[in-house]
């Protein structure tokens, strides 16, 4: 796995000059409105419990928090100072209540992850977009894992027409790449990364995102 995340040390300095926001790529009340919008949109309810894959420094989660039923967020990220820059900046002490600070993991999210339970949603936004596709297929599979066989996982990528194109520059003018961070996938393969983790996928055709990533909804398999 190699992403701009994955350098520990340097997000840490980041994060130790108050750029957390910034790092999660900005943007935070925007990307933060639409994470909620969009999960709602896709039935979530205050009663269901919600995984929050690559959360970063709560930029959604800040807003789920007080959305869910006190103790149904949880999210797990590479990067442990991003995570505590966010519970401590981002959150009062009525969302630390609602969401304790145990229920937010370090892991990784193409190995086994830390949660004993599964989960009525898990959200996977601007994490695969950073990972390769070896990566993608793995943290497909882990996320498969952690769904309850009613579940939905939302997850955002780049979109390529077709898996032979090297480089692209999306409208929205970021540049995507099959074989760097930011990561493109076709359809195709995201489609075949989901059967393989005993999923279907279809992609959300409402969804806008400022930046051009798209969304895919996956469900497993009856
Ligand atoms: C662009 S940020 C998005 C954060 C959050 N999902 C949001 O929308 O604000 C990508 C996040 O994925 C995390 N990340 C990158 N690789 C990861 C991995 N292999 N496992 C878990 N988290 C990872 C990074 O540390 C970073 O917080």
């Amino acid at each position: 796995m190699s992403s701009r995340y994955t350098d520990k040390k340097l997000v840490d300095s980041l994060v130790q000059k108050h750029r957390h926001r910034h790092l999660v790529g900005g943007l935070w009340d925007e990307i933060a409105g639409l994470q909620l919008k969009t999960v709602v949109r896709h039935g979530l309810t205050p009663g269901h419990s919600l995984l929050d894959a690559g959360c970063g420094s709560l930029r959604a989660g800040h807003l789920l928090i007080s959305h869910l039923n006190p103790r149904n967020y949880f999210g797990f990220d590479y990067n442990d100072s991003l995570i505590e820059a966010g519970y401590r900046a981002e959150l009062d002490a009525d969302q630390k209540d609602r969401c304790p600070r145990s229920q937010l993991k370090v892991a990784d999210v193409t190995q086994t992850l830390p949660f004993e339970r599964r989960f009525d949603f898990v959200l996977a936004f601007s994490l695969f977009t950073h990972l390769d596709r070896e990566s993608v297929s793995n943290g497909i599979k882990v996320l498969a894992d952690a769904l309850s066989t009613d579940g939905k996982l939302l997850a955002t990528f780049f979109i390529a027409p077709d898996r032979t194109v090297d480089k692209i520059t999306h409208k929205e003018g970021v540049v995507t790449f099959s074989d760097q961070d930011p990561y493109h996938l076709s359809l195709d393969e995201i489609r075949e990364i989901g059967l393989r983790a005993g999923l279907s996928s279809v992609k959300d055709t409402e969804f806008t995102h400022p930046r051009g990533q798209s969304l895919v909804v996956f469900k497993p398999n009856s």
